[in-house]
């Protein structure tokens, strides 16, 4: 019996298009009922929560065709700013505008490519939490870094930069990701056993600074997870679900990773 409600977060990258969403997302919203997952469902049997976290020009178009389902939609990115002379920055408020649930923070590739620090992750962290809306705090290490034996000390610096910059009663409101950057979009997953000794190492940290919101935070698993081996992924008791890249633009492939969460409860 799983201790938290699982969420699936699909992380479509920069990836869509306005009619290609449209298609996706009914699908999605259809697969999902009959799954039996709607909360407008009768039939409802077990609980997942579902995300997209989706491009920026899309979160309107994701509010009028998601907002009568049970699929929740959010961001992948914010600003570290609330607001000012910050040419091409979205900030929290504007997120909110559009109801969106989640925000995607600290991802390795805005880490890699937009040299985002933790200190910067820690602040739009802070920044979603004041806005009402969850996020996604991602933490994960290099393929060189678990080599040297790296990996808790990387992943350690990383949630507690943003630990620090929230205050200890929001630790409930935020979602982990751990997301091993040698597994992303490279068809190389964490083995279970792998992926569930980091996830409760991170679960030990969040612990050191409140035991009982601690056991509340979901920490995802993310880095190609696909059907195939969500069901293992999702059966280890620290993971509360998945961050899904390159499976979530695929309808059949993000529900069946849903159905396996929905087995794993
Ligand atoms: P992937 O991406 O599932 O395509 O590996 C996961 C992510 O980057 O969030």
């Amino acid at each position: 019996m799983k201790q938290r409600i699982p969420l699936i977060a699909g992380n479509w990258k920069m990836h869509g298009r306005l009619v290609a969403n449209t298609f996706l997302l009914s699908e999605l919203k259809s697969g999902i009922q009959n799954l039996g997952l709607d909360i407008n469902s009768k039939s409802c049997v077990a609980k997942v929560d579902v995300a997209v976290c989706i491009p920026f020009p899309y979160l309107a178009q994701a509010q009028s065709e998601l907002q009568s389902s049970s699929v929740r939609w959010g961001a992948q990115d914010v600003s570290m700013q609330a607001e000012g002379a910050y040419t091409g920055e979205v900030s929290a408020a504007m997120l909110n505008d559009f109801s969106c649930a989640y925000a995607i923070v600290g991802h390795s590739e805005r880490r890699q490519y937009h040299a985002e620090s933790d200190t910067m992750v820690g602040e739009k962290a802070r920044r979603l939490l004041d806005a009402g809306i969850i996020p996604i705090v991602c933490v994960g290490e290099t393929l060189q870094q678990r080599k040297d034996n790296l990996t808790e000390v990387t992943v350690a610096r990383q949630l507690n930069s943003v630990l620090s910059a929230i205050e200890d009663s929001a630790l409930s409101k935020i979602v982990v990701a751990y997301e091993p950057i040698w597994a992303i979009g490279t068809g190389v997953t964490a083995t279970p056993e792998m992926a569930q000794q980091v996830h409760a190492f991170l679960r030990e940290q969040l612990i050191v600074k409140n035991a009982e919101l601690a056991e509340q935070v979901k920490i995802l698993y993310g880095g190609s997870m696909k059907p195939d081996n969500a069901a293992s992924l999702l059966s280890m008791k620290d993971i509360d679900g998945g961050l899904i890249g390159g499976a979530s633009l695929k309808s059949a492939d993000f529900l069946s990773i849903i159905a396996a969460a929905r087995l794993a409860v």
